[in-house]
């Protein structure tokens, strides 16, 4: 495992940042989060968050609701899931087993609106015996990583994502009141936003592939076309050498670089209880290779949600 040090400056003594995969994930040692942490700490954990894309934090016991939000305020603005309520009435959003959490596809989180989160910091709370793990994928070295004539193709390309796929279909052994709380729930508001397939990255300039499963379809192209490229494009972000996985314990909290990955959550832990908590910090509307931003299709507006600004509503590029 190879060692380095945070930049830019010493955070403190004792922080320490190593990392865990080829292309993306880091462990970060000597620090215990919260919302009372020095500037210069926080500077290095996001330095590091921006280099490597995911950070994973071991022994967070102390945490809870409350103090998981402090801590993400030093990172930018919580923002509400723009349906699915949150567990304590403010922003910490339940991944639950017991509610169908199993995110068992390659996503981006909540990119069915045009200003998705930044980053997400994800607490672990009860972890099952087995199974569980996370996956996540590095889009920018996915993009990098294209042979010259994929990445020309993928600069011109634009799709649309939604919230309203067809869960029934990709899971098919969900039981009945899974399906109803789906439809009743997280597409309450059916979103439609187009993005660029290839986003600039707004703090590293790095051109990262935006696609995962909310995006349906690529802009212009018939329904077969758009899904051989979709696959082909998919593929290369899911390759295991651009991935990074994460087993859980309890106490742990992972932040991830929303913005340059996608993640998986494996769904192998048979009917054990799984719980985490995901706090989202906002985001900005993306910007393709020639300069144009992401544009909620539908509705005409976010909509507020019970508390708190909705992830997304920054948005300035609603279409008329
Ligand atoms: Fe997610």
């Amino acid at each position: 495992m190879t060692s380095t040090t945070a930049a830019p400056a010493p955070a403190s003594a004792t922080l320490t940042v190593e990392k865990v995969g080829g292309r993306l994930g880091a462990v970060i040692s000597g620090v215990r989060l919260g919302g009372d942490l020095p500037p210069e700490t926080v500077a290095a954990i996001r330095a590091a968050l921006l280099e490597h894309k995911v950070v994973f934090f071991r022994g967070q016991d102390h945490l809870d609701e409350e103090s998981h939000e402090e801590f993400a305020t030093l990172l930018g603005t919580p923002v509400a899931h723009p349906t699915v309520p949150s567990a304590d009435g403010r922003y910490a959003l339940p991944i639950d087993s017991d509610y169908g959490g199993r995110a068992n596809q390659w996503h981006t989180d909540v990119t069915f609106v045009p200003a998705y989160p930044a980053f997400s910091i994800l607490r672990a709370v009860v972890i099952p015996p087995y199974g569980g793990n996370t996956l996540w994928a590095n889009t920018a070295t996915a993009y990098s990583n294209l042979p010259a004539p994929l990445r020309a193709l993928a600069d011109g390309l634009r799709a649309v994502h939604t919230n309203d796929y067809d869960y029934a279909a990709l899971r098919p052994n969900a039981a009945p009141e899974q399906l109803v709380h789906y439809r009743e729930v997280f597409t309450a508001t059916k979103f439609r936003t187009e993005h660029p397939v290839v986003r600039v990255h707004p703090e590293t300039g790095e051109r990262v592939l935006l696609l995962g499963n909310f995006a349906q379809r690529i802009a212009g192209l018939t329904g077969a076309d758009s899904r051989a490229l979709v696959n082909l494009f998919q593929s290369h972000i899911e390759r295991p050498e651009n991935t990074v996985r994460w087993q859980w314990q309890v106490g742990d909290v992972a932040i991830w670089d929303n913005r340059a990955t996608q993640h998986y959550g494996v769904d192998d832990s048979d009917d054990h209880t799984r719980k985490l908590r995901r706090v989202t910090i906002d985001g900005d509307v993306p910007v393709g290779v020639d300069g144009r931003p992401s544009v909620l299709l539908s509705p005409e507006t976010v909509p507020a949600p019970a508390f708190g600004p909705a992830s997304g509503a920054t948005t300035t590029a609603v279409e008329s």
